[in-house]
């Protein structure tokens, strides 16, 4: 399983900590940086993500910038792309469940490491459970 990662410079701590525990747990990552502290766009970032994970080249995205905001909004541009934007674990679980999200992104300056690991966690853990959901993120994709 790869997941491909981005960030912009409010994030680079936070992305380093969340990669190695991601790879601590056996998954393989692409990170398409930003990995100095020099002031960058998020917008490029969270395409690549977007865009990585759209075209198969990664299974799942994390991306991360101050807020999460900006760099969601950014791979959530990307066809094929549905965004979970959050601070605490149950959104990140059931916007797997329900909504069947394929990157996540938090914020460096919203949450700390260990909720940030958290997050992930129950990201990755849990899967799309179908059924009546389908229905309504086939209504999604149709949006795009
Ligand atoms: C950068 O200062 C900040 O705007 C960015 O990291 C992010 O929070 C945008 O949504």
């Amino acid at each position: 399983m790869i997941i491909a990662m981005g960030n912009d410079h409010a994030a680079v701590e936070l992305k380093n900590e969340i990669k190695a525990y991601v790879e601590s747990r056996g998954y393989e990552v692409i990170d398409f940086g930003t990995n100095t502290s020099d002031s960058c766009d998020y917008p490029v970032y969270g395409e690549k993500v977007g865009r990585a994970v759209a075209s198969g080249e990664a299974d799942y995205g994390i991306a991360i910038c101050g807020t999460g905001i900006g760099i969601g909004i950014a791979a959530g541009k990307v066809k094929g792309i549905r965004v979970c934007t959050c601070s605490e674990p149950f959104s990140a679980r059931m916007s797997r469940r329900h909504n069947n999200t394929n990157v996540l992104t938090f914020g460096a300056r919203v949450v700390g490491v260990e909720m940030a690991r958290m997050i992930v966690d129950e990201w990755l853990d849990n899967q799309y459970e179908g059924g009546r959901h389908q229905r309504r993120v086939d209504l999604l994709m149709e949006i795009e």
